[in-house]
């Protein structure tokens, strides 16, 4: 069996994140998690609420180790990741419930943001719900210091990385029909953003 990467932050934010998912997934059934990471949170969450059928997926490197930890767990629940880069994909490969991600947008570059938050719009049922977990700056302000501390290392580190605003995603969102419902203050000066399918505007006037 590979060995099972660990991240002490997910295992930490986990429990408080399943408490939001709970309720925010609670009328959903199938549930596309972008950016499985190690796998911990499809583990956490898969085993606490079996209504959901929930797909991991991430960049290929990754695959190895979300396999060793969903081996280990034999959730039937929970699925082998499938290969999904943002950026590249055209589409996601079926209509979802739900769809999830934990600390992506402020890794991935800006670019791949937006054609994740089309993505999603396109592949949400309508009311699905997209909840998605990070920091982010709130009009334009760092709720903390120490996320400016954290945004201006990532960008040192790569200069496509960087802490959304939140406002921008709200923008993003509106072209595929989603709005944003509720906002979570998480633990370690993080959020959950919970942004709903609303019905398409239609162009058909007969
Ligand atoms: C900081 S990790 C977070 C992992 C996990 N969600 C967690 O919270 O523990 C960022 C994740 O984003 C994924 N990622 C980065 N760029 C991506 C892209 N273009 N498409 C899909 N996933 C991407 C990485 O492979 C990685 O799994």
């Amino acid at each position: 069996m590979s060995h099972k990467p660990f991240a002490a932050s997910t295992e930490r934010n986990s429990l408080p994140i399943l408490e939001v998912i709970r309720r925010e997934f609670q009328h959903a059934s199938s549930v596309l998690e972008i950016g499985s990471g190690t796998g911990q949170h499809a583990v956490c969450f898969g085993n606490a609420l079996h209504h959901l059928d929930w797909q991991t997926s991430d960049l290929i490197e990754n695959h190895g180790g979300i396999n060793a930890w969903l081996d280990e767990a034999r959730l039937p629940n929970v699925h082998k990741p499938i290969e999904l880069d943002v950026l590249t994909a055209e589409a996601l490969p079926q209509d979802y419930d739900a769809v999830f991600s934990a600390n992506t947008a402020h890794i991935m570059s800006y670019e791949a943001v937006v054609k994740m938050f089309s993505l999603v719009g396109e592949a949400l049922r309508e009311n699905g719900i997209f909840g998605l977990y990070g920091p982010f700056r709130q009009r334009g302000e760092f709720s903390t210091q120490s996320n400016a501390d954290f945004d201006r290392s990532l960008r040192e580190r790569n200069r496509e990385m960087g802490i959304r605003d939140l406002e921008a995603l709200d923008k993003l969102g509106e072209s595929g029909g989603l709005v944003r419902e509720r906002l979570y203050a998480m633990p370690a000066n993080n959020c959950l953003a919970v942004w709903r399918k609303t019905a398409g505007v239609s162009d058909d006037n007969t």
